[in-house]
């Protein structure tokens, strides 16, 4: 008797052929357990692995998220994955560049989720996977190396793939969702994964092609974070409300203040970079 599709193991096997890509997941390290898949790209990168080296845990002991945080990760149910990009655009582009790589990965996030769940997935700025008004996925990027021949970037992207409600810790439940509960059904992951770096290869080379007016006009379509009354917490601690009005040409939101903190006088409109954001109910 076969196990329950719930734990059917991630596999080179059931991936690689549905695999379209030129380099990425080409060579794809497969791992029951690790830290982070984040941490173990970033080692590979430094001991010269090449553009499209994949890491994929079935578990993260130490799952890394933006602003510190940590990763829920637990084994067999869900999505670790970290890719690393060695192909750069040029030094006058690289900081444009820099600040769209994770957008575009969640583009392309989304549209695989989309693909294999049939649900609709929505961006929260910057790259947050939203399913209803919770939390299905998040992207982490970190880069390394130095100058334009060096620099390279990892994508780390975490998917809440088929963990059920109860499968999530108490103080995750109002705020996390997974594929499983927004379908009622089961998810291949060998699928989503492949159907994921297809995506992910797609995008950022047409990020890298075009720039970010190739890719801006679909993250505007799927983040419905813009038109929303917003509360952010900026790097500095400080927090401001206002409407989202705008993605910047540097992937920044601009927000319209509701009122003007000391902190930013004689503007009614600010472009936050590093911030985290909460979209306030409409009353
Ligand atoms: C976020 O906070 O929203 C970002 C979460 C990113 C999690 C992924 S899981 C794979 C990769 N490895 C990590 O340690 N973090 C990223």
């Amino acid at each position: 008797m076969g196990t329950t599709p719930r734990h059917r193991a991630l596999s080179l096997e059931a991936i690689q052929p549905l695999l379209r890509t030129k380099t990425f997941g080409r060579t794809l390290y497969l791992l029951e357990e690790t830290p982070s898949t984040n941490s173990e790209a970033l080692r590979l990168a430094q001991e010269g692995a090449s553009d499209g080296t994949t890491v994929v845990a079935e578990r993260q002991t130490a799952g890394r998220g933006r602003l510190g945080r940590q990763w829920y990760s637990p084994p067999g149910e869900n999505l670790y994955c970290s890719v690393l990009l060695r192909q750069t655009p040029l030094s006058g582009r690289m900081a444009e560049w820099l600040s769209w790589v994770p957008l575009t990965s969640a583009i392309a996030a989304a549209h695989a989720s989309q693909e294999l769940s049939k649900v609709r997935v929505a961006l929260k700025w910057p790259n947050d996977l939203l399913v209803g008004t919770q939390k299905m996925g998040g992207i982490l990027c970190e880069s390394g190396g130095s100058g334009s021949n060096g620099l390279f970037v990892v994508v780390g992207i975490g998917l809440n793939v088929n963990t059920p409600a109860e499968g999530f810790p108490e103080e995750l439940r109002v705020l996390a969702t997974s594929l499983t509960m927004a379908t009622g059904t089961t998810i291949d992951r060998n699928a989503l994964l492949a159907s994921l770096l297809n995506q992910l290869e797609t995008w950022q080379l047409l990020l890298l092609t075009n720039g970010p007016p190739a890719v801006s006009g679909e993250y505007t379509a799927l983040c419905v974070t813009l038109g929303q009354r917003i509360l952010a917490t900026l790097a500095s601690g400080e927090s401001v409300r206002g409407l989202a009005e705008a993605i910047g040409s540097d992937g920044s939101l601009r927000i319209r203040l509701d009122h003007q903190p000391n902190a930013f006088p004689g503007t009614d409109h600010i472009a936050v970079r590093d911030a985290e954001v909460t979209h306030l109910r409409r009353i």
